[in-house]
């Protein structure tokens, strides 16, 4: 309607109508205008729906208008017996939220889950989850957080679980999980992290799975997983991953599904592994990989290698065998390659790719 009275005013170019016209408009933008923050007035606080679930046990579902004029009083009514103590899980329910409200951790103190996916929120400070000292799980991906502050999670020693993907991400504070001795899951994947701090993960002694895939990382850091001994699961596919440094995984002898697919790795060195007696899974198609030190296969117990789009070996090898039989024969030429690599000829051949594909970037 706005647009319709400007253009009949442009249509008619007097000057009269013209400061007549834009008094029009300006009450009509002070008048939408006060209606926009009179609802804000009405709704501009939080409102609880509270529910009780098996699954979840006591749940508020937040209603939030607009973080910024969000004040410590939630409204909304307890079920029967029930107070702001009794809520285990808060769920956001507000696509619009840029700025996660305080109040959350400030109210349901006894809190163990937090879900705010599919938001709008950008930022992760030191008062979002302050007063949350019970926190196991918390949910955040989706959203558009390009920045953590270092002592987010400082009082949220309870951890277990921290989903971070799909956000934008480039990097993350060095002392950020220093408290987060009891995460066994984080998922940072589908992020433009490119590098991190070499201290990043040091605390987080109980991580079982790490995803780090969708990311833009172009090389591991030694110092990134030397703490993580009980890791179960580590995803590093989508990444730029060129190769793989000497004793980056040795250590971990609960590894039981490697994923490093679609990367630009050339040589798998036995160097960067150790026994790993669970190890089930390699993932490592969509590679470049020429040659494989044998050694790979034997000294660990891995009985699934995926190796598509590779340069020495194609398809997808299972073997359960002692033996190894199966793989030893689909993988021969990539183990050939890796023989005479360290016996000098085809060092060459990957040097001079290594150069051609330099110069065409
Ligand atoms: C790891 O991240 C990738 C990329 O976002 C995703 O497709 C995959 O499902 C994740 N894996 C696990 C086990 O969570
Ligand atoms: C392979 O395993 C043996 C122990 O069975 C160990 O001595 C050797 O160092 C391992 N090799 C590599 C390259 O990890």
């Amino acid at each position: 309607m706005l647009t319709k009275s400007i253009h009949s005013y442009n249509s008619r170019q007097t000057q009269t109508n013209k400061v007549k016209m834009s008094f029009k408009v300006f009450i009509l933008i002070s008048f939408l205008s006060i209606n926009i923050h009179s609802i804000l007035g009405q709704q501009g606080k939080v409102r609880c729906l509270f529910q009780d679930s098996i699954e979840h046990g006591y749940t508020c579902v937040l209603e939030l208008m607009k973080s910024d004029s969000v004040n410590d009083d939630v409204e909304g009514v307890h079920l029967p017996g029930k107070t702001d103590e009794d809520v285990r899980r808060v769920e956001g329910n507000w696509q619009d939220l840029v700025n996660i409200p305080p109040l959350i951790c400030n109210v349901y103190i006894n809190t163990e889950d937090i879900d705010l996916n599919s938001c709008l929120i950008e930022r992760v400070t030191e008062s979002s989850f302050k007063g949350c000292k019970k926190l196991k799980s918390l949910k955040l991906e989706r959203n558009h957080i390009t920045q953590i502050d270092e002592n987010s999670f400082l009082e949220n020693p309870e951890l277990e679980n921290i989903e971070l993907w799909s956000n934008q991400l480039t990097t993350l504070p060095g002392n950020l999980f220093i408290n987060q001795k009891k995460l066994q899951n984080l998922a940072i994947d589908s992020n433009r992290i490119v590098n991190l701090p070499n201290n990043i993960f040091k605390s987080l002694r109980s991580l079982k799975t790490i995803n780090l895939s969708e990311n833009r990382i172009p090389a591991l850091n030694h110092a990134w997983f030397e703490t993580l001994d009980n890791l179960e699961n580590l995803y590093l596919h989508f990444n730029q991953i060129e190769d793989l440094p000497v004793g980056i995984f040795t250590h971990m002898s609960k590894l039981t599904q490697f994923s490093i697919y679609s990367n630009r790795l050339r040589v798998i060195h036995s160097h960067s592994f150790g026994l790993h007696p669970t190890l089930q899974f390699a993932w490592l198609q969509m590679n470049q990989i020429e040659a494989i030190d044998e050694k790979f296969i034997l000294n660990t117990s891995v009985s699934e290698i995926s190796m598509n789009f590779n340069v020495c070996a194609h398809g997808s090898i299972v073997d359960n065998s002692f033996s190894r039989v199966i793989m030893r024969i689909a993988l021969r030429t990539c183990f050939e390659n890796y023989e005479k690599l360290m016996a000098g000829p085809l060092t060459k051949l990957l040097i001079d790719r290594d150069l051609s594909s330099k110069v065409n970037v």
